[in-house]
């Protein structure tokens, strides 16, 4: 990370989508981005980050592995079988994203990560001791302490839709200070991105009824890259695009 992101500007730009010339293009999640400016309006971020899916194949594997057994617990915990949600996320497009936040002589004035909850299905982020992570529960910010050794999990929204809003993802956000560079590794779990994200047959009862539409997450990740909310409410508001959309196809004979 520190060699990648001390390089000359010109030279990190290099990486940046170069790999979807040949493949589908997915909006704009591959390579490098710097977020000095960007889609957040009222705070403009402070980071630069580098996204890529197979480059530090090992690492990425060992994560993987981490967050299968974290899906197998998820599981039980809904009374599904420890296998369910393995086998949906045994084929995956994840992503594993460096976040490098430089420290700013006006932190007050922006944020390193604006608020957000994370598309994908389970976050887990490895922060150095510097800290600035902030999770919002019972109407404030609360900073998550940097434990040594410990990843930060976090449910994101493709998750909360494939448990019928049972588990719930979180709004969070990352703050940035004056003195120290601040680095993050998120390694975020993703369902292969044409794969149908429909929730357990065992989690949609009377009392629980279906809350959102069958989706993918290739539409979901495009969705947020041209809609960025800061407040809870992506994944109604997605859901409600999406049955547009199948509402005007049903009008088109
Ligand atoms: C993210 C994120 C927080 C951090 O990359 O989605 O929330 O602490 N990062 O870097
Ligand atoms: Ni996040």
């Amino acid at each position: 990370m520190d060699r990648f992101f001390s390089l000359q500007l010109s030279e990190k730009q290099k990486a940046k989508r170069k790999k979807q010339k040949a493949k589908r293009k997915v909006g704009e999640s591959y390579g490098y981005a710097s977020s000095f400016v960007g889609r957040f309006s009222s705070k403009l971020p402070w980071k630069e980050t580098l996204s890529f899916r197979r480059l530090y194949q090992e690492y990425c594997e060992a994560r993987n592995k981490v967050s299968q057994e974290i899906m197998g617990l998820l599981g039980i915990s809904l009374g599904l079988d420890q296998a369910y949600f393995k086998d949906f996320f045994e084929q995956n497009d994840s992503i594993l994203r460096l976040n490098h936040y430089p420290p700013c002589q006006k932190p007050e004035l922006t944020l390193g990560t604006g608020p957000h909850t994370d598309p994908t299905s389970l976050t887990i982020l490895h922060q150095d001791q510097v800290g600035g992570l902030q999770v919002f529960a019972d109407e404030k910010w609360h900073s998550v302490a940097h434990i040594p050794g410990a990843f930060v999990v976090n449910i994101g929204d493709t998750f909360m839709a494939l448990t019928n809003g049972i588990y719930k993802s979180c709004l969070h956000r990352a703050v940035v200070n004056t003195e120290t560079v601040r680095k993050s590794l998120a390694f975020f779990l993703c369902p292969k991105l044409e794969r149908p994200v429909t929730p357990a047959a065992g989690l949609v009862t009377a009392e629980n009824p279906r809350k959102y539409p069958d989706f993918t997450w290739a539409a979901l990740l495009k969705f947020t890259q041209n809609h960025y909310r800061a407040d809870m409410k992506t994944l109604v508001a997605f859901s409600k695009w999406v049955q547009e959309q199948e509402s005007n196809n049903k009008l088109i004979p």
